[in-house]
């Protein structure tokens, strides 16, 4: 069965790592926190490892994996021609919540991890257990958020249990992630450098650094390639329908009144400041900021599941700063639907 072990106290000690480590050395996966989310990680040159990331998943396995490194001189044994804008955004912003898309170099990662692409997304991620045990390891580590495919990613360590109990081994848990969604996924193998996947870090703050950057608006915005247009924009979802609704306590009053007439049952996702609204369920984005939004968004779509809601009403936020990843997550997870789309 599946172990959680709590990594609170003395993270910078070796020895808490031995088992994690055996195993992945033995080329089973483990799940470990980063600043972002929680990630399910294999040792990226083993082919056998990374399939059994895939497998845990459930996931298809044409959907490219990043590559975790725990020290910048590790960059040079992976990828090659490392654009200036490459080194500049490394310097700036690692570890922290960036992935670099380079050029991959041939035969020493898995090509398990890059789908047979020619590049590969590193990232150094800015989490104590993370570095900690990318170091004691000494290996790259490749790894996919750790939720079952198309869940809301995983912020916490028991939210990992929940999903792939029985098929992992063992659950670092380091608590809460802080920034509760995924890293910026940003490609500078292109013309011009272009985000593949808003996140922690903002078009602005990596502007500052590299100058223009291309970000294509949120219905461009893919996981990997969508087969049907209905599975298009499902990712990130609970059970019951999401619906989007605007941060308005008219709008809110309003939607609750409609449902409860049509007899159905609704959970409300919304800033603390909307807890009394009389929805069947309130799961709180916190203080009405982005950062508590983000910290909050998961855990909020992830907790529907517990009840036996009918649907799920979701406020939404403005496109700036972290509101760019949030709303591409938000997006995905109501399939961009509005609640005024279902009456
Ligand atoms: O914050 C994060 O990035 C977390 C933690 C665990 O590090 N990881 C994560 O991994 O979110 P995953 O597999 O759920 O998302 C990886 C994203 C996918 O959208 C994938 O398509 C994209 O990165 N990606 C990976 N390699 C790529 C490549 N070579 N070219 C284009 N996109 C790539
Ligand atoms: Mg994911």
């Amino acid at each position: 069965d599946t172990i959680r072990k709590n990594m609170d106290k003395d993270v910078n000690n070796v020895k808490n790592y031995q088992q994690a480590v055996d195993l992945l050395k033995s080329g089973e996966v483990v799940a470990f926190p980063t600043e972002t989310v929680y990630g399910l990680g294999g040792i990226a040159t083993s082919d056998a490892a990374v399939l059994k990331i895939y497998e845990a998943k459930g996931r298809p396995s044409d959907n490219p994996l990043i590559v975790h490194i725990g020290t910048i001189e590790e960059v040079e044994h992976y990828v090659t021609n490392i654009s200036d804008q490459a080194k500049q955004c490394m310097a700036a912003f690692w570890p922290g919540p960036l992935t670099i898309i380079c050029e991959v170099k041939e035969n020493v990662l898995s090509t398990k991890v890059t789908a047979g692409l020619k590049t590969v997304g590193l990232r150094m991620p800015n989490h104590p257990v993370a570095l900690g045990l990318l170091r004691a390891l000494g290996e790259p580590i490749a790894a996919p958020s750790a939720n079952r495919s198309g869940k809301p990613s995983p912020t916490e360590g028991i939210h990992v249990e929940e999903d792939l109990r029985g098929r992992i081994p063992l659950i670092l848990d380091g608590g809460a992630t802080g920034i509760g969604v995924e890293s910026t996924v940003i490609d500078l193998t292109l013309q011009i450098p272009t985000i593949l996947r808003p996140g922690g870090v903002t078009k602005d703050m990596i502007e500052a650094v590299i100058g223009p950057v291309n970000e294509p608006n949120h219905i461009e915005q893919q996981e990997g390639a969508p087969k049907a247009p209905g599975m298009k924009y499902k990712h990130y979802s609970p059970d019951a329908p999401v619906y989007l609704i605007e941060k308005n306590e008219a709008a809110i009053k309003e939607a609750i009144d409609k449902i409860h007439a049509q007899h159905k049952t609704v959970a409300l996702l919304a800033p603390e400041l909307y807890a009394n609204e009389q929805a069947d369920y309130f799961f709180s984005f916190g203080e009405d900021t982005q950062a508590d939004m983000a910290a909050h968004l998961f855990q909020a779509l992830r907790a529907c599941d517990a009840t036996t809601v009918d649907l799920v009403l979701a406020t939404v936020t403005s496109l700036d700063g972290m509101g760019s990843a949030i709303m591409n997550r938000l997006e995905k997870a109501a399939g961009n639907q509005w609640f005024h789309a279902i009456d």
